[in-house]
């Protein structure tokens, strides 16, 4: 039997199945509330029960004292319905309620899934889970101070292991992974960060243009928005050179025929070897041959600084996107 749950002080009302956790029944209904390690230790899910009843599950006496249970308190990563309940929880709205941490990590995979491009999927420590939005990223933190961002390729509710797409681009870090990285090795990091994250208080259809591994976010929005049902069109522009660059193709193909999320693959550096009949040229001037007129989307690109540069300039000017509408992530260079 499903319990109602009514979370205070924003009103909003969702439900939670038998043997779901308020946290778990509340991100399946797309409401963020905060957590850290999903297991009852950290207390960062912490919040009031201010009428129903619980069954506290496997909270730890050092995240959850008996006196805080006494007032009321439970964490709400174990706390599971035992009637209909009123919690009182701040909610996530934005990436600044987020905490950002410094975590180690185990690689636990590497992939080759094209000729330059690694997929790396990173395991983090059983007490630990990282919150994000789907679009933000992390920094690796390298051992001589510099640090390289990466975008989480996996949306928010697939978080048991993390994802991501790197390029080789012949710098230290790059040649470190494509030559000596091996699974089991550990890496540390901080995150989540960067404001690039689908915004869902607007119901504007949605263009998300990738390059290259700029796929890695747009991928991890558009998995979150299939998985929380996000009705919005999504239309899904992806530039790359060749058509050995269009790594992980059979997902957008997949995402197309299942979800009818439209797909338009755009190759800039085409020969007669790709035997490709699809589109050609640069991603983004592709965008404006099918849709002029901008005024009535929103756009999420991600990409080489060059293409968010042209895009955006070519938005705004030829299409009248609203400078507001544009979100944009785009690769920088390792930092000090
Ligand atoms: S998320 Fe850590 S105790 Fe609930």
């Amino acid at each position: 039997m499903s319990a109602q749950i009514t979370l205070q002080p924003s009103g909003h009302v969702f439900h939670a199945d038998d043997g779901e956790s308020v946290l778990e029944a509340a991100l399946r209904e797309g409401y963020r509330l905060p957590y850290g390690c999903r297991n009852g230790t950290c207390g960062s899910c912490k919040g009031r029960v201010a009428s129903g009843v619980v069954d506290h599950g496997k909270s730890q006496d050092t995240a959850l004292p008996a006196a805080e249970r006494a007032q009321g308190m439970a964490l709400f990563c174990q706390a599971q319905p035992r009637s209909d309940l009123v919690i009182e929880c701040r909610e996530i709205g934005t990436v600044k309620d987020i905490p950002v941490k410094t975590l180690p990590c185990r690689v636990q995979s590497l992939e080759l899934v094209a000729p330059d491009v690694m997929r790396i999927r990173l395991r983090l420590p059983a007490a630990e889970r990282l919150q994000f939005l789907a679009g933000q990223y992390i920094d690796i933190l390298l051992r001589d101070g510099t640090r390289r961002s990466l975008s989480l390729a996996n949306p928010p509710h697939d978080d048991g292991l993390l994802e991501l797409h790197l390029r080789n681009y012949g710098g230290p870090f790059s040649i470190h992974v494509f030559t000596q990285m091996k699974e089991k090795d550990i890496l540390r990091f901080e995150g989540p960060l960067g404001t690039f994250y689908l915004r869902e208080n607007s119901d504007k259809p949605v263009v998300l243009v990738a390059g290259g591994t700029g796929f890695a976010p747009i991928k991890a929005i558009i998995e979150h928005a299939i998985h929380h049902n996000i009705k919005r069109p999504l239309l899904l522009y992806r530039g790359a050179r060749r058509a050995a660059d269009l790594y992980l193709n059979e997902l957008p193909l997949t995402w197309q025929r299942e979800h009818g999320i439209t797909y338009i693959p755009v190759l800039s550096d085409v020969t007669t070897e790709d035997a490709w009949n699809g589109r050609s040229g640069l991603v983004h001037e592709a965008v404006i041959a099918d849709l002029p007129d901008l005024s009535g989307h929103d756009v999420y690109a991600c990409g080489a600084p060059a293409m968010i540069d042209a895009a955006r300039r070519d938005f705004l000017t030829r299409c009248g996107l609203p400078e507001t509408a544009f979100y944009a992530d785009a690769f920088t260079p390792a930092v000090p």
